[in-house]
């Protein structure tokens, strides 16, 4: 399997590997099927961006890096349960966003580095909820780097689910951190610290965030971490950054937004380059097969050679650039 950006899809070689829900996680299309153009129209105009697919060049890749669909599902469901009980002013389904937390947690212990979903593989409806569900990923990967306890990374964990959270009272981009600070610390079952991540996320290091242009240690960790994921998912998710340039644009603004100790935590927890990723290297053309010891120099499939390279065991060899598409 491997994930392809939708206007790259092939009808003649490729098929559906995983389903593509509707915004009411309804069925649209499952896997397996083909996608035939009338339907491809549907799925751009819902604003999906990427699907999954099985062909010829994606046997015996999987994409183990990955949340599975149906947990990260299921957990933007829960966040945006979450949201729509602010708009009807009812309780937050605190249980669930606990729930959904310590899931997350299981996740990331299971995986040495992880890679997205970008939100644009959903439904647009469904885009602000699977943010906030990256960023947490994104973020207990560093919590879990830098040895934070279960304790820590529930309420960072919750603190990241709930960190847009504001921006169900507020259209105004500069209110929505306190407007979520509020909402978090008016339920008692829910850690401080957590609506402090709310709170913070948009500030940084050298002051120049918002809303109250905190600076170096009058920012709590919590926050850097989850502004470092914020950021990582924006590029991935919204502008279409493809993953080792999106780490390379954090890295940028190590010491100056984000605290260099947490944008290095942060580098070994997410990979590079996806398996499936077809890509040129200055020995040829070839396509990544899986990562195992280091995030950023994967196992590459030679396309001419038929033989897989390690790229960690093989300093000299790098990857050019990415390929759209497949070149022999
Ligand atoms: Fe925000
Ligand atoms: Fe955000």
């Amino acid at each position: 399997m491997r994930m392809i950006e939708i206007n790259e899809y092939d009808e003649s070689s490729m098929q559906l590997a995983k389903p593509v829900c509707d915004s009411k996680r309804r069925v649209l299309l499952g896997s397996g099927s083909k996608l035939h153009p009338k339907y491809l129209e549907k799925l751009i105009q819902m604003g999906i961006k990427y699907v999954f697919v099985e062909d010829s060049s994606s046997k015996g890749i999987s994409l183990d890096e990955m949340l599975d669909m149906p947990t990260w599902m299921d957990i933007i469901t829960v966040v945006e349960r979450s949201f729509n009980s602010v708009v009807t002013n009812k309780p937050l389904p605190i249980v669930d966003l606990q729930v959904a937390v310590k899931k997350l947690i299981e996740e990331i212990k299971k995986r040495d580095a992880i890679m997205l979903i970008p939100t644009t593989a959903v439904d647009s409806l469904l885009t602000p909820f699977a943010h906030t569900v990256n960023v947490t990923l994104i973020a207990l990967q560093i919590g879990k780097k830098i040895g934070l306890t279960n304790s820590a990374l529930n309420d960072l964990g919750i603190g990241c689910l709930l960190h847009d959270i504001g921006k169900s009272k507020t259209n105004v981009k500069e209110e929505h951190p306190e407007a979520g600070f509020n909402i978090i610390r008016s339920n008692r079952e829910l850690s401080l610290m957590s609506a402090h991540i709310a709170y913070q996320h948009h500030e940084r290091l050298d002051g120049t965030g918002y809303p109250r242009n905190l600076s170096e240690n009058d920012i709590i960790e919590y926050a850097q971490i989850c502004s470092i994921a914020n950021d990582y998912d924006n590029f991935v998710s919204i502008e279409g950054v493809v993953p080792h340039e999106a780490i390379e644009r954090i890295m940028t603004f190590s010491d100056t937004k984000y605290s260099h100790s947490l944008v290095a935590a942060f580098s070994q927890g997410i990979i590079s380059y996806p398996p499936g990723t077809n890509v040129k290297l200055n020995i040829g053309t070839g396509i990544v097969t899986r990562v195992e010891s280091n995030p950023h120099r994967p196992i590459v499939k030679l396309h001419k050679l038929l033989k897989e390279v390690d790229l960690n065991k093989q300093p000299t060899i790098v990857i050019e650039s990415i390929l759209k598409e497949k070149v022999v």
